[in-house]
């Protein structure tokens, strides 16, 4: 039996800390993730939706983590001379039971303080005791606010701003996002995730409009679309608040578009928002595709095949996306620094040199060869050894305990982002270039060689396996194929 301080009788069962306690032992489980321990629900490891109660914990979004961390460790490394007046701080201001969040106390060292915010009272007990398991208690903070409390109470009570604040909301961030530009600072790095591809896939065009002040298109490469109206509805955001912003790194998986995007504080650079944005026409005729500025006439009929001609009631409609960001999206030096490339394509440069052994590719030559040559592309992973944890402190979560297949995923997708010509805002795909040819379609590389002969850029896509970039049109490819 237990008493209040005014000898109160306290019935227990009725207590919230002993029942957050029973749930954290009977329903609560440790689990790995990187070089971290975890204490997530049970639930969550067995079934293929993870339940919200009593916590929410995600096992598949580990890719995304994983990343998370390659991305802080490097944006930290390169600029943190840019935030010299205090702490390198993260906030994770919908950090659940803490998964992304302790393993960034636990793998970047780079980082000081990591505060945690979550409305679940168990989500945060069960993270506070996986900051304990792993020894980073000291490194971490716990608020348990709702995330618009959470957000702006830093802003105006202490006058500081968080270096890095990552945004993992169940949906849409879109009602979030006024609250996460005002808690970040200046220059410093804010993460999004959207889990409403429905939406920014194009199946709502209306609720993607409300949500995101743009239209989507359903086609081939509405993931590239989406992480692009994501990008320009934070610029629309923070060019309200006389904030700019500046794509740094983004990815679109089945579930989910993810962004990371640096912000100033500059209303001159924030003027210069329309001049990043766009929109894309899409003839579903033809499947040419094109870029137009901010300020463009809305073609009635395509350039190509007249479709959208009145008249011809058959033909289907030019749809346009957008507006979108349609500048590049990809901050090739932060993707160099967490490949370990420098200028000169040499692998394991940088702060990294005395790894040289563990992380030079087989050939000088690889970087350049990619595109053409897939072999040198798998002859590379399997001759990647696996550094010691020990001399590579940040990478050690990814590269320690994560699986050779997680690893490579990352790899490659960062590598094809590295290459990618990111200025374009759309990628074609080999199958419907065969469709458009009615043949078979040419191998990747053929089809790649053949528009550096025909004098075009091209490059694969980070979006897509089979997806490949180019200055040239659908009209161009055909013939150049
Ligand atoms: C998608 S989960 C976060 C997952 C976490 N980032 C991870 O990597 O495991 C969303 C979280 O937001 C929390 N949440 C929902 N509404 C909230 C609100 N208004 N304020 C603060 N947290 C909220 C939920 O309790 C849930 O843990
Ligand atoms: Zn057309």
């Amino acid at each position: 039996m237990s008493y209040d301080e005014f000898g109160r009788f306290i019935d227990e069962s009725d207590n919230p800390n002993n029942e957050i306690d029973r749930q954290l032992t009977e329903e609560f489980i440790p689990t790995y993730e990187g070089s971290t321990a975890l204490l997530v629900p049970k639930e969550s490891l067995r079934t293929k939706v993870p339940p919200r109660t009593p916590a929410f914990f995600n096992p598949a979004a580990r890719l995304s983590r994983d990343i998370s961390i390659l991305i802080y460790t490097s944006f930290i490394r390169i600029y943190s001379n840019q935030f010299k007046n205090g702490q390198i701080t993260l906030a994770d201001a919908f950090s659940g039971v803490g998964a992304r969040s302790i393993r960034v106390a636990k793998e970047t060292p780079c980082i000081d303080k990591v505060i945690l915010n979550d409305l679940n009272p168990i989500a945060i007990r069960a993270a506070r005791e996986s900051a304990r398991i792993n020894n980073v208690a000291d490194k971490c903070l716990y608020f348990e606010n709702d995330i618009h409390v959470f957000l702006n109470a830093r802003n105006s009570i202490k006058k500081e701003r968080y270096v890095i604040v990552d945004l993992d909301p169940f949906g849409s961030p879109s009602q979030y996002a006024d609250s996460l530009l005002r808690a970040v600072t200046d220059g410093g790095l804010v993460s999004v995730t959207a889990t409403d591809t429905a939406v920014l896939f194009g199946k709502y065009p209306k609720v993607c409009f409300r949500k995101y002040y743009s239209n989507p298109i359903n086609c081939n490469y509405s993931n590239e679309i989406a992480v692009r109206i994501l990008i320009s509805f934070l610029g629309l955001v923070a060019g309200r608040m006389d904030l700019s912003i500046e794509p740094v790194f983004a990815h679109s998986h089945r579930h989910y578009s993810r962004v990371y995007v640096r912000v100033w504080v500059s209303s001159n650079e924030a003027n210069k928002l329309s001049d990043n944005l766009g929109y894309i026409t899409h003839c579903f005729n033809c499947g040419d595709r094109r870029t137009h500025p901010f300020t463009f006439q809305l073609p009635l009929l395509c350039n190509i095949c007249g479709g959208n001609d009145r008249n011809n009631k058959n033909e289907r409609k030019i749809h346009i996306a957008g507006p979108l960001w349609i500048k590049p999206i990809f901050n090739k030096q932060l993707i160099s620094d967490v490949l370990y490339i420098d200028g000169n394509n040499n692998y394991g440069a940088g702060s990294y040199v005395s790894n040289r052994d563990v992380l030079v590719p087989p050939s000088k030559d690889y970087h350049s060869d990619i595109i053409s040559n897939e072999h040198m592309l798998s002859e590379y992973y399997s001759k990647w050894s696996l550094p010691p944890p020990s001399r590579l402190p940040c990478l050690e979560s990814s590269i320690q305990i994560s699986s050779q297949k997680t690893f490579r995923q990352i790899f490659q997708l960062l590598h094809l982002a590295s290459l990618e010509l990111d200025d374009q805002p759309y990628y074609y795909t080999i199958d419907e270039v065969g469709s458009a040819l009615k043949t078979s379609p040419p191998p990747m590389n053929t089809i790649l060689e053949r528009i550096a002969q025909g004098g075009f850029c091209g490059s694969r896509t980070s979006f897509r396996p089979t997806g490949f970039k180019t200055n040239a049109s659908m009209e161009e490819i055909k013939k150049l194929l």
